[in-house]
């Protein structure tokens, strides 16, 4: 995926060679935020300053203290203030005389349009709320959520905010095996799911894996709401607990719901992410912290404003639509996009043309997706017109400056900021970018770290590296959005994110994202990917250990290894290497089966690039598998040190088959 190596890819050699762009002169002048002091006023006035993205809200009553950092790193902002996510999103939008306004334009993937008003939106999260009531939701009840781009997602999870019971939404594209892991996980005994939905102009089955997660949940389910997105296209029968969406808000008619006052740290959400072990992590999201971070990196990095159109093309099943397409783009009260289907259906100007009929102001995507972009040709963008961009931004991966500059040329006109934004699940929100009235970019690069935010690349010994070198990036002080806990698992918490770097008996506390990075001497920081087992496959993180056991779980494979390999497009790819069982053949047959095993235990995202079957895998003497080599192989690079196996010879053999296929 290097630089250079897009020859097709057409860049005048003025913008190859520019390393820095400044943010032009009429983006600054209309910036939500453009005064350069803001740095120092966060440094000086922490973590007070903070106050200003709680400001962002209503809340139903102040915060005592700002910060509580007793019980570290069990952190707690804006201790014993009371508000409502659902209120804040919504209510106080209506009652500001801005009913009118859209608040959410949906476009199904076949063309059909939908477009709710703040007053519709309010309409059906009360009457969705009402529902969830009757059924016997209660607060602090984890509701689940198996659904794809549909607005009754939103409209879900913000009902369940305005009844104060936690969401946890699986993405669609996840197995039924993963729904039933995350429900089991988080005891949740209620799940909102749908008939199916549009791929590539097919309805796409989805009930019957539903059906087939809940099958998997080992505690009693209460109750299914089922939306019925694909009409008479695809009959299904639902059984005694599951309940048509539209029958039950239609029962419902004109019913209002108090939005319950949430301490602001309750838990919002709760989100599952992969780590290490093979075991998704549930990561807790509060109401005050969460809501208030999302709406200031909204505000302040995405410069959003309540009269732009916005677009994150991201699915609300990870953690970028909830922070940035549900909770910021909404409590900032502006319009927020959906978009149901795929980028290249029908043609692969869809997105130029869904950008050019709504006029949108601010375009957020993911480096994966520019890459496929600049693969399709810059004649798509070209044929629309673009001019009402403001503002473009990436999230997900790092994004290779050659991408970066088509994005900016090809899409901004030259004439737009692109915000470069690295965060995780875990941070709720973004951490480290450009603010784009304020700072210069660097293609490459995502900028510094925000305002308040204590991020350092250092060393094993903790020291700080110098510009250029490469080390850990930590973050040195608590910030709002931080997850709070990982759900159920206090130990895990700590042990996943804390221990690494902080040293308690003297009570500092260092956060560790599991990211390699660098920095330069405008302390501009360079994230380089994960340094722990996770993969990030076309901007979705996978843990290379859910896919072993998943594979391993194959029968007639005995033992294997994950790892990932660059790839063009999708950043990187899953590679299996597998050892088969007695005299069992790598043949089609198993290549099929262990796709379908990887497929059914996480779906079709972790569907492997590349399955090499191997009578040996490249082991240290005390039985390691070397990873790294076999990183190597995937990457076709050349081979490191193969001194310390205790098989040498089996890695040429390896490489010999990946090369031959
Ligand atoms: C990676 C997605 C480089 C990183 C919001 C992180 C990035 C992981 C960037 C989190 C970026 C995200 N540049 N790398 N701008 N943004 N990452 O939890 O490795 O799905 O740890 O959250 O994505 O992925 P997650």
């Amino acid at each position: 995926m290097g630089d250079g190596s897009d020859q097709d890819v057409q860049l005048e050699a003025r913008l190859v060679e520019q390393d820095s762009f400044e943010p032009p002169e009429e983006f600054v002048e209309q910036a939500n935020v453009s005064d350069p002091g803001i740095y120092e006023e966060f440094e000086e006035n922490w973590p007070d300053a903070w106050e200003q993205a709680a400001d962002l809200l209503d809340w139903e009553s102040e915060w005592d203290d700002v910060l509580v950092e007793e019980d570290a790193p069990f952190y707690e902002w804006f201790v014993g203030g009371e508000l409502n996510a659902a209120y804040n999103c919504v209510d106080r939008h209506v009652e500001n005389g801005r009913k009118n306004q859209a608040a959410i334009r949906w476009e199904g993937e076949l063309g059909e349009e939908r477009i709710y008003t703040y007053q519709d939106l309010y309409r059906e999260v009360n009457e969705f709320a009402a529902a969830l009531r009757d059924l016997g939701v209660e607060e602090d009840d984890v509701v689940t959520m198996h659904m794809p781009m549909i607005p009754e997602l939103p409209i879900a999870m913000l009902a369940c905010a305005r009844i104060g019971a936690p969401h946890s939404v699986v993405f669609a594209g996840f197995s039924a095996d993963a729904l039933a892991t995350r429900m089991n996980s988080a005891d949740s005994e209620y799940l909102v799911t749908c008939d199916g939905y549009y791929r590539r102009g097919d309805a796409l089955n989805h009930i019957e894996k539903a059906n087939e997660g809940l099958a998997g949940v080992e505690h009693e389910v209460e109750d299914v709401v089922v939306v019925d997105r694909l009409g008479d296209e695809q009959p299904y029968e639902l059984s005694d607990n599951q309940h048509d969406y539209d029958e039950l808000v239609a029962a419902q008619d004109g019913e209002r719901v108090e939005p319950v006052p949430r301490d602001a740290e309750d838990m919002l959400f709760l989100m599952y992410t992969s780590g290490t072990t093979g075991e998704p992590k549930g990561a807790k999201h509060t109401t005050g912290g969460y809501l208030s971070y999302v709406a200031w990196t909204a505000q302040s990095v995405l410069d959003i404003k309540p009269e732009d159109t916005y677009w994150c093309s991201a699915d609300i099943g990870w953690i970028t639509g909830h922070s940035y397409i549900v909770y910021g783009p909404l409590a900032l009260g502006t319009t927020t996009m959906m978009y149901e289907g795929t980028p290249d259906y029908p043609d692969k100007d869809r997105l130029w043309e869904i950008i050019e009929r709504n006029a949108v102001d601010i375009f957020y995507t993911a480096p994966t997706a520019i890459r496929a972009f600049m693969k399709w040709g810059e004649e798509y963008p070209a044929s629309r017109d673009l001019s009402s961009l403001r503002l473009l931004g990436t999230v997900g991966e790092p994004i290779n400056p050659r991408a970066w500059k088509w994005y900016y040329k090809h899409i901004g006109d030259e004439s737009c900021p692109v915000v470069d934004t690295w965060w995780q699940t875990e941070t709720g929100g973004m951490m480290v970018t450009t603010l784009p009235g304020i700072n210069e970019m660097k293609p490459g690069s995502a900028g510094p770290a925000l305002p308040g935010i204590d991020a350092k690349v250092i060393h094993p010994d903790k020291e700080e590296v110098d510009p250029g070198q490469a080390g850990h990036l930590t973050v040195q002080k608590p910030w709002p959005g931080m997850l709070r806990t990982v759900y159920g698992n206090d130990e895990r918490f700590v042990s996943e994110y804390w221990e690494e770097y902080s040293d308690p008996d003297n009570d500092e506390w260092i956060y560790f994202p599991e990211d390699g990075a660098k920095i330069d001497e405008d302390d501009f920081i360079t994230v380089l990917g994960r340094i722990d087992d996770v993969l990030n496959v076309s901007g979705h993180r996978l843990g290379t250990m859910e896919i072993e056991s998943a594979v391993v779980g194959v029968e007639g494979v005995a033992e294997a290894a994950v790892v990932g390999g660059d790839h063009e497009v999708k950043g990187e790819a899953v590679y299996v290497y597998a050892i088969t069982e007695g005299d069992t053949d790598g043949d089609g047959e198993l290549r099929e089966r262990v796709v379908e095993g990887v497929e059914d235990a996480i779906g079709p995202i972790a569907r492997p690039e590349e399955i090499v079957f191997t009578p040996e895998l490249p082991k240290t003497r005390s039985g390691k598998i070397m990873r790294r080599l076999l990183e190597e192989v995937a990457n076709g690079e050349e081979l490191g040190d193969t001194s310390t196996l205790r098989n040498p010879g089996i890695v040429d053999d390896i490489q010999q088959k990946v090369q031959s296929d």
